[in-house]
């Protein structure tokens, strides 16, 4: 079965997703937010890109998505929907741009698809979202929803910590994620959620589960990238597991370069431009020229 294998170029849409499940074929998806990671990911063939909103934490420097505006979405989804060619591009809604009114919050989605490129957004919560998740749903805007640890709320929260560990808790996870199947989603982020939840919801659920922090029941893995990478600042969650450490050769690659400016050694002949035979260099030199 190689339907959705990164030989096979062909673009991915929503329905694969449940297409993948069903076939037990676990999928990836990474965040991008810009041109040359979105071409990166897209051709080492990941199956869904996220312009996720830890653009916040991770480019803009915030410390929390909660400042995260719709125009820096907006842009960054452009930028990532032209370096993507077979990716499913997910965008999602920052804080305050599905808070308001469901009119306002179809706008704002219908803006990153018409103006950005989305193929589909994401949003944060659970049961008090039904109602809006069926209006996305019914004006065509397909949606991924958001459980567990939901980073937007992370001043009721008090912190980034693992959801779901009481009996009760965990439950309400499981409800949570049932309403935003019934409600239309096509996709659900379990966040910071046990392992054994996440199995659960992942067994009794069609449609896929994105799972971060989540243990590997998952239908679909999706990791920060520049966390995967090493291009972030701070101690890394115990989820994630850092592949490259481009923080390093990024930091290496400046210091040589440094040192090649400060020795003399850059430019050299060859890295610079020497004028044409023909030009009287001595001319100009003895300012003889008219
Ligand atoms: O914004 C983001 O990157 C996300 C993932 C962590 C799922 O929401």
């Amino acid at each position: 079965m190689a339907y959705l294998k990164p030989d096979r170029p062909e673009k991915v849409y929503v329905p694969a997703l449940r297409k993948a499940k069903k076939r037990g074929e676990k999928l990836i998806c990474l965040t991008a937010y810009d041109y040359p990671t979105a071409r990166i990911v897209d051709e080492a063939g990941v199956e869904i890109i996220l312009v996720g909103d830890s653009i916040g934490n991770v480019i803009h420097g915030y410390g929390n998505t909660i400042p995260v505006t719709l125009e820096e979405i907006l842009s960054a989804t452009k930028a990532v929907k032209r370096g993507a060619s077979r990716a499913l591009i997910v965008s999602d809604m920052p804080y305050g741009t599905y808070h308001i009114n469901e009119d306002q919050t179809v706008d704002n989605a219908l803006k990153l698809m018409k103006d950005g490129g989305a193929e589909a957004i994401k949003l944060e919560g659970g049961e008090h979202r039904v109602k809006l998740v069926k209006r996305l749903v019914d004006e065509e805007i397909p949606v991924v929803a958001h459980i567990g640890l939901t980073p937007q709320s992370v001043h009721k929260l008090g912190g980034y910590s693992v959801q779901g560990k009481t009996t009760e808790t965990a439950k309400k996870l499981i409800d949570d994620a049932k309403m935003m199947e019934d409600a239309g989603a096509f996709s659900i982020v379990l966040e910071l959620v046990p392992r054994e939840i996440a199995e659960i919801i992942s067994s009794e659920l069609d449609i896929s589960t994105i799972g971060i922090g989540a243990g590997s029941a998952c239908d679909i893995q999706v990791l920060v990238l520049h966390d995967l990478i090493g291009l972030t600042f701070g101690r890394l969650p115990r989820f994630v597991r850092q592949y490259a450490d481009l923080r390093k050769a990024m930091s290496e690659a400046v210091t040589s370069w440094m040192e090649d400016v400060k020795n003399g050694n850059y430019p050299s002949k060859e890295e610079s431009y020497g004028l044409p035979e023909k030009v009287d260099i001595e001319k100009i030199k003895r300012k003889a020229v008219g």
